[in-house]
C-alpha cells in the first residue's frame, strides 16, 4: 500500500503580518499547516505561542502540526492544546519524554518527537512505538531557509525502517530544506510527511509549490 504524502506548509516563512491570507493560499493544497514555536533558548530565535496559535485555529480547518522548540515544553502542553494544537512535537533533547508523551496523550493532542541533526538514532528508538509522528530535523532548528543537510538521510533511513520493521503507523515527518530538488532524497529515505516553509511561501505560486512538492514526493526516481 503506498502511503499518504502530506505536505505541511511552514507559516515560519510566511508574511506574519498577513497570515491568514498565506494560510488561505494552501489551504486547498494540503490539510497540515506547521507552526514553529521558538523560544530563544533552546533556538536562538523566538518565534510565536499559544495567543497566535489561537487565531490560526479559529480562521482555519486546517489540521495544527505545533512543533515545540523550547526547554521547556511540559509547561505550555496544556495552553497549545487548548489554543487549537492537534499535533505537537516536542524535542527528545529536552528530555522527559515519557511525561511529555503521556501527557500529550492526556491533553488529546497527536504526540511527536522531534530530533536535531547531530541527535542519535538511539535517542528516538525507545520511543517510535508511542508516539504519532518522528520529526526529523534535516537543519539545525531555529531558522527557516537553511540548506538541507543530507548527511541526516541515513539516519531518517533507519527512523523509517525502523516504524516499519515495528509494525508502527508512526508518521515519519522531516522538517528542513525540503525543496523540488530535496524532497525526492527525503522520500527515497521513507519520510511521508514534508514541511516545507521557504519552499512554499517564498514561492510566487504558494499553491502552485505544495503541488509541486507533492509530485515530487510521490515520484522520487524523477526527482533525480
Ligand atoms: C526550522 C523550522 C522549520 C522551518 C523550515 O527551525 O523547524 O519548520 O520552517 O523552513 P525551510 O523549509 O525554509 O527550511
Ligand atoms: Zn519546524
Amino acid at each position: 500500500m503506498t502511503p499518504q504524502l502530506r505536505i505541511a506548509p511552514s507559516i515560519l516563512s510566511a508574511d506574519f503580518a498577513a497570515l491568514a491570507a498565506a494560510i488561505d493560499l494552501v489551504a486547498p493544497e494540503t490539510d497540515l499547516l506547521h507552526v514553529d514555536v521558538m523560544d530563544g533558548h533552546f533556538v536562538p530565535n523566538l518565534t510565536i505561542g499559544p495567543p497566535v496559535v489561537a487565531a490560526i485555529n479559529r480562521h482555519t480547518e486546517l489540521t495544527l502540526d505545533c512543533h515545540l522548540m523550547m526547554t521547556n515544553p511540559g509547561e505550555f502542553l496544556e495552553a497549545f492544546r487548548r489554543a487549537g494544537a492537534d499535533w505537537i512535537s516536542v524535542h527528545v533533547e529536552v528530555g522527559g519524554t515519557a511525561e511529555l508523551i503521556d501527557e500529550m496523550r492526556k491533553l488529546g493532542v497527536n504526540p511527536g518527537l522531534a530530533i536535531n541533526p547531530e541527535t542519535p538514532f538511539d535517542a528516538v528508538a525507545p520511543w517510535l512505538g508511542r508516539v504519532d509522528h518522528v520529526l526529523v530535523m534535516t537543519v539545525h532548528p531555529g531558522f527557516g531557509g537553511q540548506h538541507f543537510m543530507v548527511e541526516v538521510l541515513p539516519k531518517l533511513r533507519q527512523v523509517a525502517e525502523a516504524v516499519a520493521a515495528g509494525g508502527h503507523r508512526t508518521i515519519v515527518e522531516v522538517d528542513g530544506g525540503i525543496d523540488p530538488d530535496t524532497i525526492g532524497l527525503a522520500a527515497e529515505a521513507g519520510a511521508t510527511c514534508f514541511v516545507a516553509g521557504s519552499a512554499v511561501f517564498g514561492a510566487r505560486d504558494p499553491a502552485a509549490a505544495v503541488r509541486r512538492l507533492r509530485e515530487r514526493a510521490g515520484a522520487p526516481e524523477e526527482a533525480r
